[in-house]
């Protein structure tokens, strides 16, 4: 059971013209085990094509199956679960926290999903434990917490409803580095303890390095890249995909050039520290 894209299109119906936001997309991402960063330009169809994901947008050519369900449905098959079992944190989730508690906001998923009242609190719970919201703050409301504590009741409040898949759509956008840190630490343990499939959405390439496996990359509606994320920054026409490199990998790149270093490609700072270390040591 997976999530497939055959021959996708997706048109957004203008007011003159139709446009193609999606165009012939295949692909195709396992339940367990991926961390898939999908990225490109503004525009480029991210957001489009994760909606496609938990069938908040249908596919107008071409069909998605989600967890053994083709989509466009036939007539009188509910979609609804989907939602459920493809949990999907929107870029600034926290504009959509409305409960007057922190915990009744992140119940509110699972009972929209048929848990009884006490089910959702155990699943509330567990889930604000996860994303590390104290107890202390279960009856606070959501709107008198930091910008960083709401994005993390936003994502408890998807991860209530206990999806099997997490997409998320540039999740650390406008957080600190802090918060950033410690946002990625939740969907990297997600990740490695739970084997959580991820799909996130990321303009920024530091994160797409450190954390991502595989990288799939949009260019006008079109993937121009699927694979793993080594083969993505060490591609020999890199330059034509138009992004940017990963700092570790330019700083390498870089003393390579001033000192001869010889390049070694780190996809995050902690292993390109050691490296620096002990080539100091030589
Ligand atoms: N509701 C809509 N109606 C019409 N066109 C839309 C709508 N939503 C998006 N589009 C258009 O579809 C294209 C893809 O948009 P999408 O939001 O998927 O891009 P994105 O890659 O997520 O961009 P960003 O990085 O800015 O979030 C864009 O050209 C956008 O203008
Ligand atoms: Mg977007």
């Amino acid at each position: 059971m997976d999530i497939q894209f055959k021959d996708v299109g997706y048109k957004y119906k203008g007011i003159k013209v139709n446009y193609d936001a999606l165009d012939k997309v295949n692909l195709s991402i396992d339940e367990k085990d991926e961390f898939i960063a999908i990225i490109g330009h503004t525009g480029s169809g991210k957001s489009t094509l994760v909606q496609h994901m938990n069938a908040l947008l249908l596919p107008t050519s071409g069909t998605v199956n989600v967890l053994g369900q083709t989509l466009p449905p036939q007539k009188n098959q509910k979609i609804n679960h989907l939602r459920q079992k493809v949990g999907l944190v929107f870029q600034f989730p926290e504009y959509q926290l409305f409960e007057e508690t922190i915990l009744k906001d992140i119940m509110f998923g699972p009972k929209n999903f048929k848990s009884t009242e006490e089910e959702a609190l155990i699943k509330a719970k567990k889930a604000a434990t996860i994303v590390g919201i104290d107890p202390d703050l279960y009856e606070q409301s959501p709107f008198r917490i930091s910008g960083g504590q709401m994005r993390r009741v936003a994502v408890a409040g998807i991860l209530a409803m206990e999806p099997k898949i997490l997409v998320l759509d540039e999740p650390t956008r406008g957080l600190d580095p802090k918060g950033r840190k410690d946002l990625m630490k939740i969907f990297k343990d997600l990740h490695e303890i739970d084997h959580k499939s991820i799909v996130l959405i990321s303009h920024d390439m530091d994160i797409v390095s450190e954390y991502a496996k595989r990288v799939i990359v949009l260019e006008q509606g079109e993937i121009i890249f699927d694979g793993k994320k080594e083969d993505l920054f060490e591609h020999p026409d890199f330059d034509s995909f138009h992004l940017d490199l990963p700092t570790p990998l330019r700083i390498l790149k870089h003393l390579e050039k001033e000192i001869n270093l010889p390049y070694q490609p780190k996809y995050d700072f902690e292993s390109l520290l050691r490296y620096l270390k002990e080539a100091a040591h030589e």
